[in-house]
C-alpha cells in the first residue's frame, strides 16, 4: 500500500476530482428511486390530491430525471477520465523507476530476480497495480456511497426497512470473506506462474536457433505446456472461487427484495408508506447489494494488486550492490594502470570460489595477455576490474584508484570490455558501433572500424555502414560480430582496453592485422588481451597464466617457455593440434 500513496501522491487532485465526480454521479443514482416514486405516487396515483392523476407532474418529473440522468453520465465521464489519468500517471511512474533500477542492477542481482520475472513485473504486474489504484478511486466511493446513501434513503422512506438490510448483510460478508481469503494466497502463486511461463518463453524465443539445431522444438513445447497448465490451473482456481460470490449474492439479492415486498406491502396495508415508495425501496435494496458485491470486487482487485505490489517492492528496494564506496580518491599519477592485490572472487549464488591470490600489476599503455584452460576463471578476472563484480576479498585498482571508490559509470568510462559474446541491437551498423560513443562522426567511426578490420565486409554489405543489423545481430557472421564489437570498444577510446578471447573467429592474418593496428594506433591504451590460442598473444608485452583459480606464471612468451611448465603444455598440445589439421 505504502507505494501505491507514494506514487498517486503527484496525482491527488486528479484522484480527488474523480472520487468528487463519482460522488456526484452516485448522488443522481440514488436520486432516481425518488423521482420515480414521485411520479407513481403523486403523478399516477395522485395520493395527495384524491387519487386524481396529475399528467404534467408526469411529464415535469419525466424530464427532471432526464436531464439529471445526463448530468449523472456526465459525471460518470469526467470521473473516468480523473481516474485514468491517475491510474495511468502512477503506473507509467511505477513502470520508469522500476526499469531505471533494473537498469541499475549488478549482473547478479539480475539473475537473482531472473529476466522473465523482472519482464512479468514491469508488464503485467504494474497493470495489476493500474487496475487496484483506478478500483481504489472509483469503486471505492461508488461502493460505499452505494451502502451509505442508499441505506439511508432506504431508511428514510420507512424504517422497518432496516431488518433487511440487517439479515442481509451479514450473509454477504461471510460470502465475501470466504472468497477473499482462499484466493488471496494464490495470486502471488499466479504471478509466479506468469514468471516462470515468461522465462520459458523468452529462453526460447532468443535461443530458437539452439533448439531447432539439436531438434528440442518437442521437449521446449513439453516445457511451455506444464508451466502454461500451471498457470491455467491457478487461474482457474481462482476463477472458481470467484465464482461463489455471485450466485450467493443473487440470492440474498432475490431474498431481499422478496422481503422488502413483503415489509413493504404490510405497511402499505397499514398507510404508513405509498407504493410507489416501495418500488424505490426494491431499487435502493439492490444498490445497496450491488454496492457490495463491487466491495468484493474490489477485494478481490485488491489482493491481486498487493501481491503486485509486493513483487515491485522488491525490486524497487533492490538498490544496486555496486555502488560509489567512501573511499580515498588520490590516484598514484598514473592512466591506465591496474593493479590486482590478494584478490578472492566468488559467485555468490553458488558459493564457487574462482579466483584466489591473485596478485597482478599492468603499467599504462602494456599489452598484457592472459591465457588458461576453459572456465578457468580468466572472463571473471576481467570482470572486477570495470566492476561487473566486486572482489570477495583484497583489492583491484585502476590509476592507483580502488575501483569501489569510483562512480561505477567513470569507472566503466575508463574501462572499455569487449565481451566474449557481443550483444547487438536492431539498428545500422553504424549504430551498432556508435554505441561506443554516440557523439562520434563518420571518420572517427570508419577509422575505429578500419583498426578493428571490419570496414572491408562492412563496405561490402549492401547498405555499407547503414545496414540494419538482425535482432541480436543474426545476420552477421561469427567473424564479423566479433569486429564489429572491437570497432564498438575501440570507438570507446577508454584508457583500458579488454578484449575477451574476441579474436576467436578471426583467421590468423586478420587478427595479427588487427593486433599490429592496435599497437600502432592505440598505443598509449593499455590492453588486456584473453585469448585461447598462443599464436593469438605471443607478442604481448607479458602474458599471465591462469591454473587452478590462480596465477601460475607471468612473463614473455619465451620466458615463459623457458620455465612455465603449464604454458608449454598449452604450448605443445595446441602446436599438435595445429599439426593434426
Ligand atoms: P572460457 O571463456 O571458456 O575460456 O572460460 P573463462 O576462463 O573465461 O572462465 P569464467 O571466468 O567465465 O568462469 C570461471 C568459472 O566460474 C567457471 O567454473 C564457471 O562455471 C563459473 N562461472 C562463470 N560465470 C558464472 C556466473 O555468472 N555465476 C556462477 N555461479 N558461476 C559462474
Ligand atoms: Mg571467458
Amino acid at each position: 500500500m505504502k507505494l501505491i500513496f507514494r506514487f498517486m501522491k503527484k496525482y491527488w487532485y486528479m484522484a480527488l476530482l474523480a472520487s468528487a465526480f463519482m460522488i456526484g454521479e452516485v448522488y443522481i443514482d440514488l436520486l432516481q428511486p425518488r423521482m420515480m416514486a414521485e411520479i407513481v405516487n403523486e403523478g399516477i396515483l395522485g395520493l395527495s390530491n384524491g387519487g386524481k392523476s396529475d399528467l404534467n407532474l408526469v411529464i415535469n418529473t419525466g424530464i427532471r430525471m432526464m436531464l439529471v440522468v445526463i448530468g449523472g453520465g456526465l459525471c460518470g465521464l469526467l470521473s473516468a477520465v480523473f481516474t485514468n489519468i491517475t491510474g495511468q500517471g502512477a503506473g507509467n511512474d511505477i513502470r520508469k523507476l522500476c526499469f531505471e533500477r533494473i537498469m541499475s542492477f549488478s549482473f547478479s542481482q539480475t539473475d537473482d530476480f531472473s529476466t522473465g520475472s523482472l519482464i512479468t513485473r514491469i508488464t503485467n504486474d504494474v497493470t495489476q497495480v493500474q487496475h487496484l489504484i483506478m478500483q481504489l478511486i472509483r469503486g471505492l466511493v461508488r461502493c460505499l456511497m452505494f451502502f451509505i446513501g442508499g441505506s439511508a434513503a432506504l431508511l428514510s422512506l420507512d424504517m422497518s426497512f432496516g431488518v433487511i438490510v440487517a439479515c442481509a448483510f451479514p450473509l454477504i460478508i461471510i460470502d465475501v470473506t470466504f472468497v477473499v481469503w482462499r484466493t488471496n494466497p494464490l495470486f502471488t502463486v499466479l504471478q509466479e506462474s506468469l514468471d516462470r511461463l515468461n522465462n520459458i518463453i523468452q529462453e526460447n524465443v532468443t535461443g530458437i536457433r539452439v533448439v531447432k539445431a539439436f531438434v528440442q522444438e518437442k521437449n521446449e513445447v513439453g516445457r511451455f505446456d506444464e508451466a502454461n497448465q500451471h498457470l491455467v490451473d491457478t487461474q482457474f482456481n481462482v476463477m472458481m472461487l470467484l465464482s461463489y460470490l455471485r450466485p450467493v449474492m443473487n440470492i440474498v439479492l432475490n431474498f431481499a427484495v422478496a422481503g422488502i415486498i413483503y415489509v413493504g406491502s404490510n405497511q402499505v396495508q397499514k398507510g404508513a408508506i405509498a407504493p410507489g415508495s416501495v418500488m424505490a425501496a426494491i431499487t435502493y435494496i439492490s444498490q445497496i447489494l450491488n454496492g457490495m458485491m463491487m466491495l468484493a470486487m474490489i477485494f478481490q482487485t485488491l489482493s491481486r494488486g498487493l501481491a503486485s505490489t509486493k513483487r515491485l517492492q522488491e525490486v524497487i528496494d533492490t538498490q544496486s550492490e555496486i555502488r560509489q564506496e567512501q573511499l580515498p580518491m588520490e590516484g598514484d599519477g598514473t592512466r591506465g594502470s591496474v593493479q590486482f592485490e590478494n584478490v578472492k572472487f566468488i559467485y555468490e549464488d553458488n558459493g564457487a570460489e574462482v579466483l584466489h591470490d591473485i596478485n597482478l600489476s599492468i603499467t599504462p599503455g602494456e599489452t598484457l595477455a592472459v591465457i588458461g584452460a576453459t572456465g578457468c576463471g580468466k572472463t571473471s578476472l576481467v570482470s572486477l576490474i570495470p566492476r561487473f563484480y566486486d572482489a570477495a576479498e583484497g583489492h583491484v585498482y585502476v590509476d592507483g584508484v580502488d575501483v569501489r571508490a569510483y562512480d561505477p559509470a567513470e569507472l566503466r568510462k575508463k574501462v572499455t570490455v569487449c565481451l566474449q559474446k557481443a550483444e547487438f541491437f536492431s539498428t545500422t551498423i553504424r549504430e551498432n558501433i556508435a554505441l561506443g560513443d554516440p557523439e562520434a562522426n563518420d571518420d572517427e567511426i570508419r577509422k575505429a572500424a578500419a583498426a578493428a578490420q571490419a570496414d572491408g565486409f562492412i563496405l561490402q554489405q549492401a547498405e555499407g555502414y547503414d545496414t540494419v543489423v538482425a535482432e541480436r545481430g543474426m545476420s552477421l557472421s561469427g567473424g564479423q560480430r566479433q569486429r564489429i564489437a572491437i570497432a564498438r570498444a575501440l570507438l570507446k577510446k577508454g584508457e583500458i582496453l579488454i578484449l575477451d578471447d574476441v579474436t576467436s573467429a578471426l583467421d590468423l592474418k586478420t587478427e595479427a592485422a588487427l593486433y599490429a593496428a592496435l599497437n600502432r594506433e592505440y598505443s598509449d591504451v593499455t590492453k588486456i588481451i584473453i585469448a585461447q590460442r598462443i599464436a593469438s598473444v605471443r607478442n604481448a608485452d607479458r602474458i599471465v597464466v591462469l591454473d587452478g583459480g590462480t596465477i601460475s606464471d607471468c612473463g614473455s612468451h619465451e620466458e615463459l617457455m623457458d620455465r612455465s611448465s603449464v604454458y608449454r603444455d598449452i604450448y605443445h598440445s595446441q602446436l599438435k593440434e595445429e599439426e593434426a589439421l
